[in-house]
């Protein structure tokens, strides 16, 4: 088995920094050695085959997105990332585990549409990863095939409060499969955005011609938002099961999430960097169709209204629990531009996951998170929220290795085209200057990102089978 020695370095944790070598066998992390002139790490030097010289750099635990749609069928399409794309742009990014969401449509059996997204998966990733089951259509079969999925490390369930007639779940269903996942100590991921007031909006806004992308974020306002979160949390707290809240973007939303963890519930909000970054008015808002680019659900907000800045203190204050990136890219062509005179045809989706360690170091950069929060929301939380913890997220002997050196003093610019590695014709992020650069990252013990070269492989990720969360709150 290969001996990999990382040394030099500073070992970036959760809780904090200290100068620490690593010593990884195989695929596992096997020690993590006071440094300097130790007999050990001296002869580690001298004797393990890979030696990799972190002098200067962060040594963090490689990143776990948990949330991703790759090859997501959405409005007549498909997510333009397959598994081998977008798992390969992840490593790129110094993320090593995302966990991606099966679909079940209604007359689907779960456990089908579990099997089909392993066929599409399996050899095709470059790192590893795990799936959520979103349920489309609650009914007896699908609440029985929960307990199945758990037992195949399938421990979370996504249902939506949007989309009637396509993913939506009434306020019946949603109880009903809050009590299956609480007695099952699973995990209930919901999409708050209250579906049927929105389609009235987005019919009325058609109706009138306001048909360009910004018309999107109008049509579906915060107060929808805040409304389905509220709603969410009572019927969590009815249920008594853990609730997490995903892409959360309005800062009213995450008051309510704020509230309810106060009393003691298990709820959590998860944002992503579009939320904190971008804007209804800059990007939503960009001349002719340009803003299509942006059309995410939920949607971009005001930056007038303060969400963004919102969004970062909730973030310090630990009631944004984990950041995601909801990497479900499209391109323009072809894709975005089917919604072209109709905003509600353009498929919902922005990509992310290759810029997300960047874009998040970069407030640890500017100081509204610290070195330690970045590793915690970005790689910590995920792991330990998907049952993933303590084999992902942590540098610690016993971990899988992977681990990311990443180089605070390098650069790295977010171009049009080329300068990223996703199936995407744009960037949602283009023209942003990133200060902080991924230099290497291992998956399991392999280097698949040496200095700007890809040395991964289709088929080196492996499914992970996730146990139940613990100690959610
Ligand atoms: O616009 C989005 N978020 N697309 C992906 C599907 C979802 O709702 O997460
Ligand atoms: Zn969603
Ligand atoms: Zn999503
Ligand atoms: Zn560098």
């Amino acid at each position: 088995m290969t001996l990999t020695f990382i040394h030099g370095g500073t070992v970036v944790s959760a809780t904090g920094s200290q100068p620490l070598d690593v010593l990884v066998d195989g695929e596992t992390i096997v020690a993590v050695l006071q440094p300097g002139a130790t007999a050990l790490g001296a002869d580690l030097t001298g004797t393990a085959e890979v030696v990799i010289d972190a002098t200067g750099k962060y040594v963090i635990p490689g990143g776990v997105d948990g949330h991703t749609h790759m090859q997501m069928p959405f409005g007549g399409t498909e997510a333009s990332d397959t598994f081998e794309t977008g798992t390969r742009a992840a490593a790129w990014g110094g993320t090593t585990t995302i966990v991606d969401f099966v679909v079940q449509k209604p007359g689907e059996r779960v456990q089908d549409t579990l099997g089909a997204w392993h066929q599409k998966a399996a050899g095709k990733c470059a790192v590893d990863y795990g799936f959520h089951q979103i349920i489309g259509e609650v009914n007896d079969e699908s609440l029985k095939g929960m307990s199945e999925l758990v037992s195949e490390g399938v421990t979370s369930f996504k249902l939506f409060m949007a989309y009637p007639g396509v993913f939506y779940s009434t306020d019946g269903q949603i109880l009903r499969a809050m009590q299956s996942a609480g007695d099952l100590g699973a995990l209930l991921m919901m999409h708050a955005e209250n579906g049927i007031a929105i389609d009235v909006l987005v019919e009325q806004a058609i109706a009138r011609g306001d048909t360009a992308p910004y018309f999107h974020g109008t049509s579906r306002p915060w107060q929808l938002e805040e409304e389905a979160t509220h709603r969410a949390i009572m019927l969590a707290q009815v249920t008594g099961a853990p609730l997490y809240v995903v892409h959360v973007s309005a800062k009213q939303a995450l008051e309510q999430i704020a509230t309810a963890r106060g009393n003691g519930q298990n709820v959590f909000g998860e944002s992503c960097p579009q939320y904190l970054y971008l804007s209804l008015e800059e990007q939503l808002g960009a001349p002719g169709f340009e803003g299509a680019k942006w059309v995410c659900s939920t949607p971009l907000r005001s930056r007038a209204e303060g969400h963004q800045d919102e969004l970062w203190r909730y973030l310090r204050t630990g009631d944004v629990t984990a950041v995601s990136t909801d990497h479900c890219p499209f391109c323009m062509k072809d894709q975005k531009e089917m919604g072209i005179g109709d905003f509600s045809k353009i498929p919902n989706g922005i990509g992310g996951v290759e810029h997300r360690m960047d874009l998040m170091f970069q407030g640890v950069k500017s100081g509204q998170i610290s070195l330690e929060r970045w590793v915690e929301v970005c790689c910590t939380t995920p792991a330990r929220m998907f049952g993933m913890y303590p084999r992902k997220g942590v540098i610690s002997p016993g971990a899988d290795a992977d681990i990311v050196i990443y180089d605070p003093n390098g650069h790295t610019s977010i171009g049009l085209g080329k300068t990223h590695h996703m199936n995407m014709d744009y960037s949602a992020y283009e023209g942003f200057e990133i200060d902080g650069h991924v230099d290497t990252v291992l998956s399991r013990g392999r280097v698949v990102i040496d200095d700007g070269k890809y040395l991964g492989s289709a088929g080196h990720g492996r499914f992970v089978k996730r146990e139940l969360s613990q100690n959610l709150i």
